[in-house]
């Protein structure tokens, strides 16, 4: 079954008055120590939240986990900084409980006013909860009667939290996760013509599936980042120490066969030297030999003026995967000319859609955040749907009940 073929409860037709609502959602926010470094999860469950408290539930119970403790309790990964947080934006207490299962948590929800909002403590202190153990789910049922995910960016699990709870709960989709689902799939099936796709990321074996179905459905590809190396020396190209997978040359030939001139390659790149001298760094074009031991690290300028005038017109944007080695700023340059071409695109009204943990944070990073159509909230989610893999979490949402 493919995730887009999916008929997903909705939430608007659930009836969640005096009902204990438990939601899960994906708080996994970046902390540097206590500090929550990144907010853009936490407010992009506000909407779902906002709908519930509207419909008057008995409580509003949020699941989350944070990072992977693999079972052990661990303070770095405490959701507590995130209770206060959370409050401010929804101008409501929210109550924290050290525990996400047990009568401690159960009793203090049924006693808490009408209306309250409970937060509960990371659902991966426990080991039930990635391995969706039977008994574990129960548990987080017990303070529930209703279950809504809205966590898109674990839909690619099958954990407790998610799979579990649907198959125990009366279960409905959250607002982001139909977002998501319509933007990284419906929205591509019937894309407005020209549609573009702009790949990068450093491996083709990572994005086999995505690259074949963007071939099949895209007007034009554009590659960058370590994957277009990949299909640069698969033609014969001498790239010096460059980051290329040899492993991967026949799949890239086929691909490069198969998009009959459709896949647009770099022509130049910004290289760096073998001692990693930044300030040597040289534009180059790709159809020269690199001098031994230097490494292609961001699309050089006359890439950057190809690929930016091809998305003037362009209908439909998606892109996923950073151009460069983007964590050092001076190889991000690529990625945010693109970035800013994209921002500007979507004012002259094109759909653009950004997928992928790290093409999100190099959008933020460039300024351009808020000036397209969607941002996704999901990494590996993200590239899943892309993929057209169903998703397990979505797919649990469609099946029988088992009341426990
Ligand atoms: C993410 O950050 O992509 C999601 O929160 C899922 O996290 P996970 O990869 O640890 O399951």
């Amino acid at each position: 079954m493919n995730a887009v073929d999916i008929d997903l409860p909705q939430l608007h037709q659930a009836d969640l008055q005096d009902q204990r609502v438990l939601c899960r959602v994906d708080f996994n926010v970046p902390l540097i120590g206590r500090e929550v470094a990144d907010d853009s999860r936490i407010r992009a469950a506000l909407p779902t939240i906002s709908t519930i408290l509207e419909q008057h539930p008995r409580a509003l119970v949020l699941l989350s986990h944070l990072g992977r403790p693999k079972g052990k309790r661990s303070e770095d990964l405490s959701l507590a900084p995130i209770a206060p947080l959370l409050s401010k934006w929804i101008n409501q207490e929210v109550h924290f409980s050290e525990d996400c299962i047990g009568t401690e948590v159960e009793q203090a929800i049924d006693q808490s006013p009408h209306g309250s909002v409970w937060l509960l403590e990371n659902t991966r202190f426990h080991e039930g909860e990635t391995q969706n153990d039977a008994p574990f789910a129960a548990q987080l049922a017990r303070l529930g009667d209703v279950f809504v995910n809205d966590a898109f960016g674990t839909c690619h699990r099958a954990h407790a939290s998610n799979v579990g709870l649907s198959n125990l709960l009366p279960a409905y989709v959250g607002q982001l996760v139909t977002k998501e689902v319509f933007y990284l799939s419906s929205a591509l099936r019937h894309p407005q013509r020209p549609y573009l796709a702009i790949l990068g990321g450093a491996k083709i074996s990572d994005k086999i599936t995505i690259l074949e179905r963007l071939l099949d459905r895209a007007d034009r590809v554009l590659i960058g980042g370590g994957m277009a190396n990949t299909f640069l020396a698969a033609q014969g190209q001498d790239l010096g120490d460059s980051l290329v997978e040899p492993a991967a040359f026949p799949l890239a030939r086929k691909l490069l066969a198969q998009a009959a001139g459709r896949m647009w390659l770099p022509l130049d790149a910004t290289i760096a030297p073998p001692d990693g001298i930044t300030a040597d760094i040289q534009h180059v074009s790709v159809a020269e030999p690199l001098p031994a031991g230097w490494r292609i690290m961001d699309i050089g300028p006359a890439t950057v003026q190809r690929f930016t005038a091809e998305l003037e017109g362009a209908q439909t944007i998606i892109w996923n995967g950073p151009l460069g080695v983007t964590e050092n700023p001076q190889f991000a340059i690529g990625s945010y000319a693109l970035a800013q071409a994209i921002a500007a695109q979507t004012s002259k009204g094109a759909t653009t859609i950004i997928g992928g943990g790290d093409s999100a944070a190099t959008i933020q990073a460039a300024g351009y955040a808020e000036q397209v159509s969607h941002l996704s909230t999901g990494g590996g989610a993200s590239l899943a749907l892309l993929a057209g893999e169903a998703l397990p979490a979505l797919s649990a949402l469609t099946k029988e009940v088992t009341p426990s």
